[in-house]
């Protein structure tokens, strides 16, 4: 069965590609807009963007691939993704993401039993002032938790119902 957006992702999409000069410069609108709809982005819905925005499918692809915050697997309803960048790293980022996998009884990458959570490892997310921290993306929000403890852990996941 072939993928379909929603009417509603649909004109999202045909109003984004009006605001700028080039398509492509709806591209990152789109995909996350699909990213929100499917969860993750396979080749199946860079086919189907390339054919809703009339623009080839290399260009959608290279777009997609550049940055990070598309969603290559599965995720968690919560996809957790801890910067482990230099100075993330210089305050425990390394070890906050292994006592947050251990805790979470997986792997970077790798969703939760419960389909809850998901963890990834972040290059800088420009909040460096606050290491170590964390971005947490689901369905409805893109949160920054900062100043994350180790021994703060349940805490901090607690925060997701
Ligand atoms: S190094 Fe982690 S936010 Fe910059």
């Amino acid at each position: 069965m072939s993928l379909t957006l929603p009417p509603e992702s649909k004109s999202y999409i045909q109003k984004e590609l009006k605001r700028y000069e080039t398509k492509e410069s709806a591209l990152i609108p789109a995909l996350f807009e699909a990213q929100k709809v499917f969860g993750l982005i396979t080749p199946e819905v860079i086919d189907l963007l390339s054919k809703e925005m009339d623009i080839p499918t290399s260009r959608v692809n290279e777009v997609f691939e550049f940055y990070t915050m598309f969603n290559k697997s599965k995720v968690g309803k919560y996809h957790i993704q801890v910067c482990t960048n230099i100075s993330c790293s210089m305050v425990g980022a390394r070890e906050y993401m292994q006592a947050l996998c251990e805790k979470l009884n997986v792997k970077p990458c790798e969703v939760t039993a419960d389909g809850k959570f998901s963890v990834s490892t972040a290059e800088c997310l420009g909040s460096c002032g606050t290491a170590p921290m964390a971005e947490v993306t689901s369905r409805d929000a893109d949160e920054y938790h900062e100043n994350l403890k180790i021994n703060e852990i349940d805490k901090f996941l607690g925060k997701f119902k």
